[in-house]
């Protein structure tokens, strides 16, 4: 029988994976399943809105949604679902961002996202964040997030003098 998938990971696109797969890296380091899908917003609503709100009925426990632009995937995402939606705002275009971080943002009162750091911070932090939210319910991943906080610390430990590094 195959573990059961506890975060689903969406983008806008498949031009998010190149940073989005920093998300799913970090989810397989702490031993968490996860699904990956590509859905839009605006390119395929109705699929988005499907996906969006079969999750909790699957057993999954959080959503990381990334998109560029006028990112209102995390929005959209947490319209159609009580799951917490974790937002990931992705660069894409003109704005560097800002555009993606604010449309993620700056939701109305009602409708919640955990808005992360534009880019690879974000898409890295957005999986951790997740694993501290499994972590209440799951010890495997608690220990699993102590040994990554304890395997960070001891690397930036061993760094000393950074021109020998
Ligand atoms: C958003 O538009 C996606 O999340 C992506 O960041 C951005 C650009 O998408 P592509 O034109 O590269 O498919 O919906």
């Amino acid at each position: 029988m195959s573990a059961k998938t506890l975060v689903a990971v969406v983008m806008g696109s498949k031009s998010d994976w190149e940073v989005m797969q920093n998300t799913s890296s970090t989810l397989t380091e702490l031993g968490i399943e996860h699904e990956v899908r590509v859905t839009s917003a605006h390119r395929t609503p109705d699929a988005t809105i499907d996906y969006a709100s079969k999750l909790q009925e699957r057993g999954v426990e959080v959503v990381i949604a990334a998109a560029g632009g006028a990112a209102h995937l995390a929005g959209v995402m947490s319209a159609k679902t009580q799951l917490p939606v974790l937002g990931v705002p992705l660069v894409a275009g003109a704005l560097n961002g800002l555009d993606a971080l604010l449309a993620t943002v700056q939701m109305p009162a009602g409708i919640p996202v955990g808005t992360f750091a534009i880019g690879k911070p974000g898409a890295v932090n957005a999986a951790l964040f997740a694993a501290a939210i499994l972590s209440n319910k799951h010890p495997q991943i608690q220990s699993a997030l102590a040994r990554y906080r304890k395997a960070q610390t001891e690397k930036v430990a061993a760094i000393g003098d950074p021109r020998n590094a």
